[in-house]
């Protein structure tokens, strides 16, 4: 392969380094373009973009392939842990027994919240979403970490992550409870990191929830699937904030705001109310795909279509195959897994959807696995978030080793008014 490409431009030939990548993915740097030529590059969504070199995740959207540092996703899904996969991606390989106690320990160690913390819930109204307390919420425990606002050995590192991984799972839990008006339950030191959360959310100060082996195993299972996932929206939105030298809890903080919208991680929500409404209606899954094609339609068949993947999320194989498991271990029926089964069905063999290599995402199965778990519709996309703290941890990690590592500024090409003069208000 040449290790050069050429671009003509207003007659110049100018030379430009190619880029390969451990999996031969290729790459033309521009990083010279502008002071070279004049150009900017315009890619409106970055579908062509790469705005970074990674060492974390790796995605062939055209096979439906995702690993973690290697690792296909299916042996992680079948062997891992979310605690063990966790650190995987942030440190780059499997830990030893020792190196997965100590992190076990430090999870523990951090669970509990800053008790003035708890005088914050207060201030939130009794509907805030919880996606907003969230985002709210690790920014402000960033003010009880002072130490924590330079990052300068790996140890402190560790303690950081450590410390944002636990306590996400018990302010996700506290919203909650302060949502349905529910005192806040204590982590208990003597349950795993699920089953705590599970505890969290379920018990009550006079009966302890002691969740089925099998919910337990599903948290696990949704959490490890969502623990990373290359340069998706929120996870650009964590380096862009990262590389102004920002630290871990503001950058993850604004992670969670991007990933609240229907388009991203809110698209969980976003399918099983669509899944609600056609239930609800009555309307044939035929009907329903004919209205999502329709001209000018602007609804869409949600938990369909991805950016990268071109093929199916394997994520949504082993989650489709998880909520079929679990929902008859647990002999629970719901209405819902049929109607999406249906709609699956339906639009993998209508040709809008094949022309358009639009599949099931992650998002199409997970809400059903949570629904089962007795998870509120409204905790959803916070469960995405709890799952995804690992890969804003490690992406955060990588432009803060990173020696090079610029501000990220892209740029823009001006399409408003040319200069004119200031009107006074009294000719205007
Ligand atoms: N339903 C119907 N049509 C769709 C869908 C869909 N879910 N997704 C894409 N299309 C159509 C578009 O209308 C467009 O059609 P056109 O060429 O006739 O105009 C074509 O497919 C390409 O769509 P784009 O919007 O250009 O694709 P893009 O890569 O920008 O979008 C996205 C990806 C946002 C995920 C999109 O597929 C979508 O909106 N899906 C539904 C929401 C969803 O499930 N999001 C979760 C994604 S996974 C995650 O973030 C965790």
């Amino acid at each position: 392969m040449s290790q050069t490409c050429r671009i003509e431009l207003d007659g110049k030939s100018h030379e430009f380094p190619l880029v390969e990548g451990t999996e031969r993915e290729r790459a033309i740097d521009i990083s010279t373009l502008r002071d070279r030529t004049g150009y900017i590059t315009l890619d409106d969504g970055y579908g062509n973009t790469g705005s970074c070199t990674s060492s974390i995740t790796y995605i062939d959207g055209d096979k439906g392939i995702l690993r973690y540092r290697g690792i296909p996703i299916e042996q992680l899904a079948e062997h891992g842990t979310f605690v063990e996969t966790a650190w995987l991606v942030i440190w780059g390989r499997l830990p030893t027994a020792d190196e997965l106690q100590r992190f076990r320990t430090r999870l523990t160690t951090n669970e509990m919240l800053h008790e003035s913390l708890r005088s914050h819930f207060e201030g939130f109204p009794p509907n805030a979403h919880p996606m907003a307390i969230l985002s709210a919420m690790i920014n402000a425990m960033s003010c009880y970490e002072p130490e924590m606002m330079e990052i300068e050995d790996e140890r402190t590192l560790e303690r950081a992550a450590a410390r944002i991984i636990s306590k996400v799972r018990t302010i996700a839990a506290a919203s909650y409870k302060m949502s349905i008006g529910q005192p806040l339950m204590y982590p208990r030191p003597d349950f795993s990191y699920c089953k705590n959360f599970l505890h969290m959310m379920f018990s009550v100060p006079y009966n302890d929830y002691d969740p089925d082996p099998e919910i337990n195993r599903a948290l696990s299972l949704f959490l490890i699937l969502h623990a990373d996932h290359e340069q998706n929206c929120s996870t650009s939105t964590v380096r862009m904030v990262a590389s102004s030298g920002a630290n871990m809890f503001a950058s993850c903080a604004a992670g969670v705001c991007a990933l609240w919208g229907p388009l991203h991680g809110g698209a969980n929500v976003a399918v099983v109310e669509m899944l609600e409404f056609i239930r609800q209606s009555g309307m044939s899954v035929a009907d329903y795909v004919k209205r999502v094609k329709a001209k000018d339609s602007k609804l869409r068949l949600m938990g369909f279509g991805h950016r990268v993947y071109r093929n199916f999320d394997p994520r949504s194989k082993i989650l489709k195959a998880a909520a079929d498991k679990m929902l008859a271990k647990l002999n629970i029926q719901d209405p819902l897994l049929e109607i999406a089964g249906e709609l699956e069905d339906v639009a993998l063999n209508d040709p809008y959807f094949i022309e358009r290599k639009l599949y099931p995402n992650v998002d199409f199965y997970s809400g059903i696995i949570m629904r089962a778990m007795g998870i509120p519709l409204n905790m959803f996309t916070v469960m995405f978030a709890m799952g995804r703290m690992p890969g804003w941890i490690a992406n955060w990690k990588e432009i803060h080793d990173n020696p090079k590592a610029r501000l990220q500024r892209p740029r823009q090409i001006y399409t408003g008014e040319n200069i004119h003069d200031y009107v006074p208000l009294s000719q205007r």
